[in-house]
């Protein structure tokens, strides 16, 4: 029998034990071991859990047993949740987290650690929730250049822009319903403004192009911005925005990586990607391109993949699974501004403004025509170029919206 101990007994780390308790024989099955949940560590009380003779406040009650092979880190966060990963490897024991935002800051590091210790520090959970991603780059692709990567990784905004689009709800009554459903981060400032996408992009770039790329420097923006007119006008033209995470390969041996509301053609698979699903697309030199779809958040998809990558550190405790990724070196990664694209925008600019900066244009919106859009507003879609460029042409120009189009 194999023990395993639970950081956080919130949405996630509930999950991982309910999934535990209720699978428990299949999970023996296919770890061909026993495995138990001995402790949980929380700093809150849990009276009538069926969980409440496991709970521990003290980290080295966990740390200091030798039994414990396994530790869940579902705290969340960089602070407590960085320093108990560390001295759980420290102490010999694998980790398995769906923590993105320690995996994308302090992944390497706390991989190089798992290294030293020989063990495992496993986190197929923090990206895309239940759908299996980190191991199919990091083993089944592994024959692949990967080339480009990118996707919907966030539920909570797809979520949101989701029904913004079928129902034109507000945007406020439609968070708090996420935040219900449990898909939502503690600060759902995470989600909207695109942070968590970012370091979900982060993580994928690392496995996909071998060196770090550090979420606090790439480009982001999240879907505060997108309005229910741009809704419509995405509709008349063919298309629906979503919010998508994207990094790829660079002549030179550069990258990029960004997040951002992107227009995405109706006839693309990832564009009926809907609610809280998400969807990943790889492009491989060997393989072409395929599509990764599923329940990217809420409690027991994310304890699905947590769970897994439990069973997987069961099976591996003598012999460490590979992962991991290099340092980057200064200008690794490029600026998503200097990259060339196509463009929608939204203005309140007149005809001639527009003729001048752009040339001719196909308008897809005409002065009045859609509710509240104003006594003049315009929308339309660029050729191909880079968001500097856009900004010089746009100078003067009074824009109330511009996103990219895929
Ligand atoms: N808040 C995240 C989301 C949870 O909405 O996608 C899963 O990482």
């Amino acid at each position: 029998m194999v023990n395993i101990a639970i950081l956080g007994f919130g949405t996630v780390g509930s999950g991982v034990a309910e999934v535990m308790r209720e699978n428990a024989q299949s999970i023996a099955h296919n770890a061909a071991e026993e495995i138990r949940v001995k402790y949980i560590l929380d700093i809150r009380d849990f009276p009538g859990s069926p969980f409440a003779d496991k709970m521990v406040r003290d980290f080295s009650v966990i740390e200091s047993d030798p039994d414990v092979r396994v530790v869940v880190e579902t705290i969340g966060g960089a602070g407590k949740a960085y320093e108990f990963t560390k001295r759980a490897l420290l102490a010999g024991k694998s980790v398995v987290t769906s923590n993105k935002e320690l995996v994308s800051t302090r992944g390497h590091e706390l991989l190089e650690i798992a290294k030293q210790r020989n063990v495992n520090y496993l986190f197929e959970a923090s990206v895309g929730g239940g759908i299996p991603i980190i191991r199919p780059i990091t083993q089944c692709l592994t024959a692949n250049e990967i080339d480009e990567i990118y996707g919907i990784l966030n539920g909570t905004t797809n979520y949101i822009l989701t029904r913004m689009i079928t129902d034109g709800a507000p945007f406020g009554e439609i968070l708090k319903d996420a935040q219900r459903l449990g898909y939502a981060e503690a600060d759902p400032t995470a989600d909207v403004e695109g942070y968590d996408a970012a370091r979900k992009i982060c993580i994928l770039a690392d496995l996909c192009f071998g060196k770090s790329v550090d979420p606090e420097r790439i480009f982001v923006e999240g879907i505060s911005g997108v309005t229910l007119e741009d809704v419509e006008y995405a509709r008349r033209l063919g298309y629906k925005i979503k919010l998508l995470g994207r990094a790829w390969r660079l002549p030179g041996g550069h990258i990029t990586a960004y997040v951002a509301p992107h227009l995405i053609s109706k006839t693309s698979l990832l564009s009926n990607v809907d609610g809280v699903m998400n969807g990943i697309v790889v492009h491989g030199n060997a393989l072409g391109e395929c599509m990764f779809y599923g329940a990217g958040a809420g409690k027991r998809p994310t304890a699905s993949a947590v769970v897994a990558d439990v069973i997987d550190a069961v099976k591996h405790l003598k012999a460490r699974k590979y992962l991991g990724w290099d340092e980057s070196e200064p200008g690794y990664v490029v600026d998503a501004g200097d990259v060339a694209t196509r463009w929608y925008l939204r203005t309140g600019s007149g005809l001639e403004e527009i003729g001048r900066a752009f040339g001719r244009v196909r308008l897809i919106s005409y002065p009045g025509e859609y509710p509240g859009a104003g006594p003049e507003e315009y929308a339309f879609a660029t050729d191909e170029m880079t968001g500097r460029e856009l900004s010089e042409k746009c100078a003067g120009m009074e824009v109330r919206s511009r996103f990219r189009i895929l």
